[in-house]
């Protein structure tokens, strides 16, 4: 649902050009206009917008007296001041009057699209805190946890899921986190280049006093809004983390996050499997090469006796057509379809390891960043769709046999 925007200004060029700044944003889309301050309060009430962008001096009835009357009225259109210099002691006035934020003119399309999806994300958090319980059920709805699972090492899942968490949070401006369970070796901190203060270590510490808002002093901010759990500083501590440890801290993380994006060793132990149990999604990570197929059909083995494959998104990693191994060898071996693939490209994903930027932001235009954006759309929820294969009858040649 984009943003419903309403300008309020009496001079019609004005409105154009905020009409013209607004033009590319995909989700902000303007409902209406009014000249005067009275126009305003009646196309609020008609149109319901999330955000107003009103103007001061304007005749028939003036932008404070417009913006106390719609604070009080409708109190869900958060309105954004928008004033020429030398206007400053209306400022005041109009935040008393109700309104959330100011912008003097002129102003750039950044500055003007960065206020309103503030003045937006802060007043969607605030009717949360203040709704009927039915609305905070609504707005909370159906956190996803995914998890991105393989039982090979190297196989490209702490990329895939740090990648996949900023697309998700670029795409839809929701609540991320990533939590790594790669308990002895997890590099999503070094791969977002985000520096842990704490880490799953501490907060298990203060596990029994845990609740939503303790957890937050144990994640780690990256730049776009995503947060992490970090994995421990040494591989000794990861056994002190246990099973129960991981269903409590993600029943916590669903209480707040929209999206739970988990990174996992290679290998199944009681954490993953806790996780894995409590997941929506697993993204099983493979590659077409004999040593991670043959892994991935064991692992696959395992899930399905642990009533998991139902769960099971398979995912191939570096595809590429010029390699011995073909897709649908793959597919058959394993009886899965692969739901998405991942181009191969070295140089973009290095470079982005290297600088501690996921490819997403650093490289936006390449295949791989497609293919991950793809991903991100896909796991959303109602979106995915999962097929099972018949397992072929027989199998002939040296790839079936060995598989066989
Ligand atoms: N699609 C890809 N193209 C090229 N290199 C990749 C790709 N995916 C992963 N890599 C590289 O493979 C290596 C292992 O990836 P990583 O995400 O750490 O795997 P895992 O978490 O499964 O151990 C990294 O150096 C990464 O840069
Ligand atoms: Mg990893």
């Amino acid at each position: 649902m984009p943003i419903k925007i309403l300008i309020a200004d009496d001079v019609t060029e004005t409105r154009e050009n905020i009409k013209r700044l607004l033009y590319f944003e995909k989700d902000m889309m303007i409902v209406g206009e009014a000249a005067d301050g009275e126009e305003a309060i009646a196309e609020t009430k008609k149109l319901s917008p999330d955000v107003l962008l009103m103007d001061i001096n304007m005749p028939v009835m003036d932008g404070i007296t417009a913006t106390e009357k719609i604070s009080l009225e409708y109190p869900k259109t958060a309105i954004i001041i928008v004033s020429v210099q030398g206007e400053q002691e209306y400022l005041k006035k109009a935040m008393v009057a109700g309104a959330r934020e100011y912008m003097v003119k002129p102003f750039s399309s950044d500055e003007l699209v960065n206020t309103i999806r503030k003045v937006y994300d802060f007043e969607q958090k605030r009717r949360v805190q203040l709704a009927e319980p039915a609305v905070v059920k609504q707005m909370q709805s159906d956190p996803q946890l995914v998890a991105v699972f393989s039982t090979k090492g190297g196989v490209g899942k702490t990329t895939i899921a740090t990648n996949l968490a900023v697309s998700l949070a670029e795409e839809t401006r929701k609540r991320v986190v990533v939590v790594d369970l790669d308990l002895q070796f997890g590099d999503v901190a070094i791969m977002l280049n985000v520096i842990p203060k704490r880490t799953i270590t501490e907060l298990i510490q203060d596990i029994n006093q845990m609740d939503a808002e303790l957890m937050e002093g144990y994640l780690v901010s990256h730049p776009t809004g995503v947060k992490v759990l970090p994995c421990p500083t040494r591989p000794e501590y990861a056994e002190l983390i246990t099973g129960s440890h991981v269903e409590k801290i993600l029943g916590i993380l669903k209480q707040n996050y929209d999206y739970i994006i988990i990174d996992t060793a290679p290998f199944f132990q009681e954490t993953t499997l806790s996780a894995l149990d409590l997941c929506h999604q697993i993204l099983l990570v493979s590659a077409l090469d004999l040593p991670t197929i043959k892994n991935v059909k064991l692992g696959l083995e395992v899930l399905d006796s642990l009533h998991l494959k139902g769960k099971v998104r398979l995912i191939l990693n570096r595809s590429s057509n010029d390699i011995g191994i073909k897709c649908e060898d793959m597919e058959e071996s394993l009886g899965l379809k692969v739901k998405a693939h991942i181009p191969s490209d070295g140089r973009t994903v290095i470079t982005s390891v290297n600088k501690g930027s996921p490819f997403v932001i650093t490289h936006p235009n390449t295949k791989v960043t497609g293919s991950v954006r793809e991903l991100a759309e896909m796991i959303m929820p109602g979106n995915e769709k999962v097929t099972i294969m018949e397992k072929p009858e027989t199998k002939k040649g040296f790839f079936g046999r060995l598989f066989g």
